[in-house]
């Protein structure tokens, strides 16, 4: 069976915009697809572990070519669980505010703690090769502002998610950007209702 994997990173559940879209995409894609599986990965309710010296030291001796043993092992089992359960996955659905101009800090640790040599990428004479092959991502952000026209010099999260993710080898992404979501209810309103149509469409031709 195939699996989607569903990445969240807002704390505020039912109230959330971003998880309004992304409602609709889910069943429209279960619908579409009803042999495929959706693994929820709630970031703000996982203990996700902290880069200690150790677990970076562990950065550093794979960087080196080096295989992880003993202490530094160990500290990585849970690294090692999270970079497993993405790398098992056959399409992604990150669910994302902007905070900050940019992702919350629970998906960037997730980033730093899953983006690593030997599993996720490696490099080669010829430079970097990205190991997340012929997967899809789709990501669905919500905005305060609106960053599609004169703001969007200022949008450090579509551009960051696009090189980050493409480093590791998946290129195709598509976002469902809503915005703006705080410049009024009826926009809000509006604005949600566009992006949900939009992601119904995406979650039909996937
Ligand atoms: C900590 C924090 C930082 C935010 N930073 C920005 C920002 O830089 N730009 C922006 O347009 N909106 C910003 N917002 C507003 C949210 O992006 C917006 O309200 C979004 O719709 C919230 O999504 P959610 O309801 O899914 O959590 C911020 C909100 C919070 C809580």
């Amino acid at each position: 069976m195939k699996k989607l994997l569903h990445i969240i990173a807002t704390p505020r559940g039912d109230e959330s915009r971003t998880l309004k879209v992304s409602k609709v995409f889910l069943e429209q894609f279960k619908s579409t697809h009803p042999d495929w599986t959706v693994d929820k990965l709630d970031l703000t309710q996982e203990n996700l572990p902290s880069l200690t010296v150790k677990r970076v030291d562990g950065k550093y001796a794979l960087l080196g070519g080096k295989d992880l043993s003993g202490e530094m092992k160990d500290a990585w089992a849970e690294i090692i669980k999270h970079i497993e359960r993405f790398m098992s996955a056959d399409a992604y659905l990150i669910s994302i505010p902007m905070w900050n101009f940019s992702i919350p800090y629970t998906l960037k640790q997730y980033i730093d703690i899953i983006f690593q040599p030997k599993y996720l990428f490696r490099y080669t004479a010829a430079g970097v090769e990205g190991l997340v092959t012929n997967r899809k991502m789709v990501v669905i952000t919500s905005r305060g502002g609106d960053y599609s026209s004169a703001m969007k010099s200022a949008d450090f999260q579509e551009p960051y998610l696009r090189f980050a993710f493409g480093f590791v080898g998946l290129k195709d992404i598509t976002f469902i950007n809503a915005q703006p979501m705080d410049m009024g209810q009826d926009l809000q309103a509006q604005k949600i209702a566009a992006a949900q149509d939009l992601a119904k469409a995406i979650a039909q031709a996937i």
